[in-house]
């Protein structure tokens, strides 16, 4: 499968370096708004072409598909004309700043038959997808409270993606996604209730936030989220029976069980560097049955995350 890559820039690495792990699987070429660099990430990777633009790319017929790591206003734009060229999309997170743009594109690439992913690496992670497996089997009980938080500190550039509202900044779209997925997920239904606060700072973004869910038959959750607040990053299931911790939840690589005493009963490590492999190779796996959406993150699993992330940005100034 040959990949193209729009945006080389911070998290592209990331991508290129996993490519590397994953049989099958050749990043073949990059296109950039700025052809040297497009040209500089090509020769630090080895790829064999580099595009003059992002049509270029999708003119190229031996691009199977692309990966899209712009910052999130490009997401949309690019999203759309990878589909309409015919070219398979994995599109980095959030999928596209509204839950809007967020429809229009599951609808063009359902009406095109075209392969649609959001990059939402951390579901494949093999610790998160052990720490659901426990959940499902009531290792630890019925899950009655859930907690989850991810925020680092980034320094306020007004200029910078994170922190400029022209850039659709703010730690909601940036990382809260992570933390609205893994309760979706960890849940498995969409909540009934969801009440939200949000810290808008000087520059006109939502630094931090926080948010409390009810799901249908009682199960409570909340998440913090951000970017000024040095958080531990970690997810908790508080069950009946014990409770299930993942370290660093939003790219996991420990997960561990205990019994209602505290005892530890099961822990599982990935030592897996770049879990970006996981994501890719699902999306390879569906790309050759022809699937047009991933089953481990299908659209209406992104669409419901763009949903509450448009009312929690409604709601909770
Ligand atoms: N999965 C993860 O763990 C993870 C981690 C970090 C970020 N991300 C996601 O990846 C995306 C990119 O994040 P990043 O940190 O890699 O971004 P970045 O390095 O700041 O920029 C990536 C690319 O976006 C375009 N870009 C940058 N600034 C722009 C501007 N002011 N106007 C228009 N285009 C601009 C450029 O593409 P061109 O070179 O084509 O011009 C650049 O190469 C975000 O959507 C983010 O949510 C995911």
């Amino acid at each position: 499968m040959n990949f193209g890559l729009m945006g080389p820039g911070v998290i592209a690495e990331k991508f290129a370096n996993a490519c590397q792990s994953c049989e099958g699987v050749t990043l073949l070429g990059v296109a950039s708004s700025k052809k040297e660099r497009a040209q500089a990430f090509a020769e630090k990777h080895g790829l064999k072409k580099v595009y003059a633009s992002y049509e270029e790319l999708l003119a190229d017929p031996e691009i199977d598909a692309v990966y899209i790591s712009v910052i999130h206003t490009g997401h949309f734009p690019l999203a759309k004309k990878c589909i309409e060229a015919g070219k398979a999309v994995l599109c980095e997170k959030p999928l596209t700043s509204s839950y809007t743009d967020t429809m229009e594109l599951i609808r063009l690439a359902s009406e095109r038959k075209v392969l649609l992913m959001e990059a939402m690496w951390m579901v494949f992670l093999p610790s998160v997808q052990k720490a659901l497996e426990w959940i499902r089997k009531g290792a630890a009980g019925t899950p009655e409270y859930m907690t989850c938080n991810f925020s680092n500190f980034c320094e306020r550039d007004p200029k910078g993606r994170l922190f400029d509202p022209a850039q659709a900044g703010g730690g909601l779209l940036d990382v809260g996604v992570y933390c609205l997925d893994f309760l979706l997920e960890a849940a498995g239904k969409e909540p009934e209730k969801i009440q939200s606060l949000l810290r808008i700072g000087p520059t006109g973004v939502d630094e931090m936030g926080t948010v409390a869910f009810r799901f249908p038959g009682g199960l409570l959750a909340e998440c913090a989220f951000g970017l000024r607040a040095r958080l531990d990053n970690n997810g908790y299931i508080f069950c009946d029976n014990g409770k299930i911790v993942l370290r660093d939840f939003w790219q996991c690589r420990k997960a561990e069980l205990y019994d209602k005493q505290g005892n530890l009963l099961e822990s599982v490590e990935d030592d897996q560097q770049n879990g970006f492999v996981y994501e890719i190779r699902a999306f390879c796996q569906s790309f050759e049955k022809g699937e047009k959406e991933c089953p481990q993150m299908p659209f209406h699993k992104t669409a419901t995350a763009a949903r509450i992330m448009d009312e929690i940005l409604e709601n909770g100034k």
